[in-house]
């Protein structure tokens, strides 16, 4: 059996192991400590726009918190890309709201802002004023910022971004991360930059970075006892794993320039198979950091997108199907939907490549070898 390839597995450059080792050697094992203080300082320098932010336990943490600073509560509606992983919509349900579903547009597969302006009027027709808007820029591709948040300004609708896989992606200039009222990040195991586990809170308002370190820390009364006057939660990053984050930032650009390498090689080896299909930047106002490599497979040709899978793993390669839209998904099931079946189309024909910034040439050439057998049995 070949070695196998990973979708996207954790990379780690010189500094991640050193810096733990100074947090092992300074016992600040801890929670909080100064590395977590160095990686929201970190976070904040690259990410510009005079964001603060704050290190959590998970992207699922930060959009939680988010949520719940702008007030979202039970019987409330909140709108959120559909095409996208379960954890932008969790949150949503965790406060006892509704998610309203809002499916993409084809050039950046993210939040359509015909169908947003669409699902406000007719939210606002019915009676509800959306307490949000969730926008995710999924595998790193941004959404179509301006004009997404031209339509939130106009309705006065707060946008939450969901930058998990956006971190070092740009739109007309302006790091992602630094659209919305406040942003979320991901460090989990497979995104561009890890922690091992984690994510952050970002906003150029520091008052909700105040409040967010505050409820993620059981939301402590100032009291010398145990005093409190709010839920709190357990959501802070430790030190230990923020002395991993601040490593890994020192290799970010690095990782975006390896993983962008990865889909122009993917694109010029496959452009000899017009069955596949590449999600190109639509003009020089996207910048991906190409999260993950993504392709979609026509199979008019006879070949689809699960032959190509399955032909993967037979080789023992990953790949993944693309995020199966939320309102598809049994636990949405009641949820209101505005569409154009653009996210089910996607899903349907669309496939995730290995991505890893660790991947060799010679691993990528297995990959793209297996694809091209695929096409010419
Ligand atoms: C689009 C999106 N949103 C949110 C998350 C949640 O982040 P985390 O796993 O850090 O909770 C992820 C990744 O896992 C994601 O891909």
């Amino acid at each position: 059996m070949n070695p196998k390839i990973w979708l996207s597995s954790p990379h780690m450059g010189t500094n991640e192991f050193k810096n733990v080792k100074e947090a092992f050697d300074t016992n600040w094992i801890a929670p909080l400590g100064p590395h977590v203080d160095g990686f929201e300082r970190d976070l904040a320098d690259f990410l510009g726009e005079g964001v603060h932010v704050a290190a959590l336990s998970s992207g699922t943490a930060a959009l939680h918190l988010a949520l719940i600073m702008l007030g979202v509560k039970a019987g409330d509606e909140v709108i959120c890309q559909s095409m996208t992983f379960s954890a932008s919509a969790n949150p949503i349900a965790y406060q006892g709201a509704t998610p309203v579903f809002v499916d993409s547009e084809d050039r950046t597969w993210n939040m359509s802002p015909d169908l947003l302006e669409l699902a406000i009027q007719d939210r606002l027709r019915n009676g509800k004023k959306p307490k949000a808007i969730i926008v995710v820029h999924l595998y790193g591709m941004p959404a179509e910022m301006d004009r997404i948040m031209a339509i939130a300004d106009r309705h006065e609708i707060p946008v939450v971004e969901d930058a998990a896989e956006a971190l070092g992606s740009f739109f007309k200039g302006q790091k992602l991360g630094t659209f919305g009222a406040m942003s979320i990040l991901s460090f989990n195991g497979n995104k561009i930059i890890t922690t091992s586990g984690g994510g952050a809170l970002v906003s150029n308002n520091e008052a909700y970075i105040k409040q967010a370190r505050f409820l993620a820390t059981q939301a402590r009364d100032a009291a010398p006892h145990y005093q409190h006057s709010h839920i709190g939660y357990n959501y802070r990053m430790s030190n230990v794993c923020a002395a991993i984050g601040r490593g890994q930032m020192d290799v970010l650009l690095e990782r975006v320039q390896q993983r962008r390498a990865n889909y122009s090689f993917y694109q010029e080896t496959l452009a000899v198979i017009p069955a596949i299909q590449f999600s190109e930047e639509p003009n020089g106002d996207y910048y991906s950091n190409r999260w993950l490599s993504t392709v979609l497979v026509d199979d008019s040709q006879g070949v689809s997108r699960e032959d190509i899978r399955l032909a993967l793993e037979q080789e023992n390669i990953e790949s993944r199907p693309l995020w199966k839209p939320m309102h598809l998904q049994p636990v949405f099931a009641n949820a209101p939907y505005y569409g154009n079946g653009t996210s089910e189309r996607l899903f349907d024909q669309g496939l995730c490549l290995p991505s890893g910034s660790n991947m060799t040439d010679e691993e990528r050439e297995r990959v793209v070898s297996c694809i091209k057998a695929c096409f010419a049995r």
